[in-house]
């Protein structure tokens, strides 16, 4: 990017930057570099610096007055101490003319804004309070960097005088040194800055100096190691420029330092009394937050995060065979850590599936004061908290792509003692919750849905919930589940009938951990008021990652591949039932039962494929399966046709028109009803198709190239990591030729 003309749209006459230290210097450099047209000019008081940031060709004159340089400028930086910007601005005012704009870099803002208005009577037009999140420990024009401000972010502040033109220049100037604009009122900008730059220096400043004091300082630094230096480094900053923002910001950073001295106290209580699981609860929620902030960081998932997305590339053709497990069992996963954590002891989960949206509901237990520990290779450590255990969580709970979560969260948090949020991501926060929300408030709970009943949710704590006799309206195990675990909440029974069979693992788990659960026929009932028991749990490979396997072998001549340890739970297996009926080459070897659910390896060879007509009532047993069964329709002979499957609408994506949009684009002759779809069988070519940003038409049209006769590049995968963390790698250690980009 260096060199390249980022300020086409910065048509400054020329600017003077007042302060040649470092932020004031790395802004003329980033100018310079970027090919700014206007002129440069630099005021410091101190001559050597003037000269130094001359001497490297930052600033073209200079000196220690403003004056001489302000008509032959526009703009206006004051790159000074946060208590010398008023007075700064009350000198420039009477010199200024209607097309100039002053701004500033100080990182606290009230203070300089009431400054300015005792000052001059009134926030001018003209100025644009600014920040800069870009620093180093070095000060001085010496230590300027062009690149300092590149992928950082600069805050501007408006008020309601300021000029929007103004403010758009301001942004503009900083745009053309590569930063980021994010606007706000002075007052956030002043809290925001309290908890992650003031709150932070403060503590690093005490600390070096608490133990520089002690009598065996040499002693204490010579063993410092790795972990003290990276967090003292802010400690080396310049002493009176932090002086002053502590006399600036004093309120905020007050406010700040109350939050830290909480926390410090309970850890200290925590320590005192050997209370293991309140540290570990504590440390893994901050372990985990420091990593995720870490990813933000980078300058890599930055980018991703903000301008660009992930594309496969999936080549025509390929191999499929081999002996792989694919990842943990989804749905198994999210109940694991739920039952766990509300469990009675230490719950051991093996096989759990590390993808984001069961991290975050392992998050999201953490941030409720649960002790987890991992996962490691897929092996988590509960420590459960009862089920009246759980803490008020800090804000709202984030449940990623996960409607699973989000419903069985909803059925958990409506009996608890205080209140809850629920959120997710764009997707997530499309998706109907009424299905939950309504039955929930027939049980007696408070909840608020945003319009249309979509996310976010927010439950109501302590409020009585009494059991109720529930006919589902619509096949869904995520809505029986959402009622089961509410029923452990309520007074009485309740008893949850759905019109046709669904993935009964809450009614397993809740029994594997001594919770009754009495299954007849559509009727699941459990009775309020018990308690979970914590034991091991072994999850299986996850049928649904392995339903790409399976179609993958079956439409490519000469497959043989064997996927390991599959959860083969009855009300699963629409897949290999459909594919068999299809004429699908499916054998289930070694069927055994762990931890109270059916498991096998299952070997699968190509065969030829038949289209069928998919009976009603496998849909609900292969319900995530449908866009790589439809793969497998569009490679039989004749037409397969689907019906009854509605719900495919409101998945992750319009499932039916997101499959039916990509065959269009291929080639695939297909005809959309309300309900589902027909596919015609045949050849098909390559193509750009899109995901939708939902993992399994992601995966799906990645199969699907195994006998496409051009490659197919799918757009929007990132989300693939949702559920099946790795998918590239397993599918292209069996042969598979599917690779993953970034795009800007
Ligand atoms: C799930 C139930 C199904 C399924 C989802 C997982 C579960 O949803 O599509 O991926 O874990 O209970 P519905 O209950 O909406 O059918």
């Amino acid at each position: 990017m260096s060199g390249a003309p980022l300020n086409a749209a910065v048509s400054e006459r020329g600017v003077l930057v007042i302060g040649l230290g470092l932020i004031g210097g790395s802004l003329l450099a980033a100018l310079a570099e970027n090919g700014f047209a206007g002129r440069r000019y630099g005021v410091d008081l101190d001559p050597q610096e003037v000269a130094r940031a001359r001497l490297m060709g930052l600033i073209e004159e200079g000196g220690s007055d403003p004056a001489p340089f302000m008509s032959q400028v526009s703009m206006i930086v004051l790159a000074v101490p946060v208590l010398a910007v008023a007075p700064l601005v009350a000198r420039l005012a009477p010199l200024l003319t209607p097309d100039q704009v002053v701004t500033d870099v100080g990182s606290t803002k009230v203070a300089i804004r009431d400054a300015v208005v005792a000052a001059l009577g009134a926030l001018p037009e003209w100025l644009v309070l600014g920040h800069p999140i870009a620093g180093a420990e070095k000060s001085g024009v010496a230590a300027a960097k062009a690149t300092l401000f590149r992928h950082h972010t600069v805050i501007v502040t408006s008020a309601v005088h300021t000029d929007a033109a103004a403010l758009a220049r301001v942004e503009r100037l900083w745009q053309a040194c590569g930063a980021q604009l994010e606007r706000m009122s002075v007052e956030r900008h002043d809290q925001v800055l309290a908890r992650t730059s003031h709150l932070p220096h403060l503590l690093a400043f005490s600390l070096v100096d608490t133990l520089a004091r002690q009598d065996q300082r040499l002693e204490i630094f010579r063993y410092a190691a790795g972990g003290f230096r990276d967090f003292t480094r802010i400690a080396g900053s310049d002493p009176v420029m932090w002086r002053d923002i502590y006399l600036a910001n004093r309120d905020a950073v007050l406010a700040s330092l109350d939050e830290f001295e909480n926390g410090i106290q309970a850890l200290r209580r925590a320590v005192e009394a050997g209370d293991g699981d309140a540290m570990l609860a504590t440390f893994a929620r901050a372990s985990h937050a420091r990593h995720y902030f870490d990813r933000l960081l980078t300058q890599k998932s930055y980018q991703v995060m903000e301008s660009t997305s992930i594309i496969y590339r999936a080549r025509a053709g390929g191999d499929v065979s081999g002996r792989i497990r694919v990842p943990g069992d989804k749905s198994m996963s999210h109940r694991a850590i739920m039952l766990g954590a509300l469990a009675e002891g230490v719950t051991t989960v093996e096989g759990f599936l590390e993808g984001e949206d069961s991290l975050a509901t392992l998050q999201a237990f953490r941030e409720m004061g649960v002790a987890i520990e991992g996962p490691h290779g897929g092996r988590v450590v509960i420590h459960g908290v009862g089920l009246h255990g759980l803490q008020k969580p800090a804000g709202p709970l984030y449940l990623g792509n996960s409607g699973t979560a989000m419903r069985l969260f909803a059925g958990l948090m409506a009996g608890q003692a205080f209140d809850t949020t629920l959120t997710g991501d764009a997707s997530l926060n499309r998706r109907p919750m009424g299905r939950v929300a309504e039955p929930l408030r027939l049980m007696g709970a408070v909840i608020e849905t945003a319009e249309g009943g979509r996310p976010p949710l927010t439950l109501r704590g302590g409020q009585r919930l009494a059991g109720i006799d529930y006919q589902l309206p619509m096949a869904s195990a995520q809505v029986k589940s959402c009622l089961l675990l509410a029923g452990m909440y309520a007074s009485g029974d309740t008893r949850v009938r759905e019109p046709a069979p669904t993935r009964d693992h809450t009614e397993r788990m809740l029994s594997g951990f001594g919770y009754l659960v009495t299954r007849h026929g559509d009727l699941a009932h459990i009775a309020g008021g018990g308690a979970l028991t914590a034991g091991p749990i072994d999850v299986p490979a996850d049928i649904s990652s392995a339903a790409f396997f399976l179609v993958a072998a079956s439409i490519t001549p000469g497959a043989d591949l064997v996927l390991e340890h599959v959860g083969i739970n009855p009300t699963r297996i629409g897949v290999i039932n459909i594919l068999k009926q299809m004429g699908a080459n499916i054998e289930l070897l070694e069927e055994r039962e762990v931890g109270g659910e059916p498991v096998a390896d299952i070997r699968v060879r190509h065969a030829e494929l038949q289209g069928i007509d998919i009976p009603a009532d496998q849909v609900p047993l292969a319900i995530d399966e449908f866009p790589v069964l439809f793969v497998a329709a569009a490679n039989a002979h004749g037409t397969t046709r689907l019906r009854d499957a509605l719900e495919l609408r409101v998945k992750e994506s319009d499932r039916i028109k997101a499959m039916a949009d990509g065959f269009d684009a291929l080639g695939i002759v297909n005809q959309v009803v309300e309900d589902g779809i027909d596919i015609a069988g045949g050849r098909y070519g390559g193509g750009e198709v899109d995901s939708l940003g939902d993992h399994r038409i992601a995966m799906a049209f990645a199969v699907a190239a195994l006998r496409a006769h051009d490659d197919i590049v799918i757009g929007d995968c990132a989300n693939v990591a949702t559920s099946f963390p790795g998918f590239i790698e397993l599918a292209s250690r069996v042969g598979l030729q599917v690779s993953a980009e970034e795009v800007s």
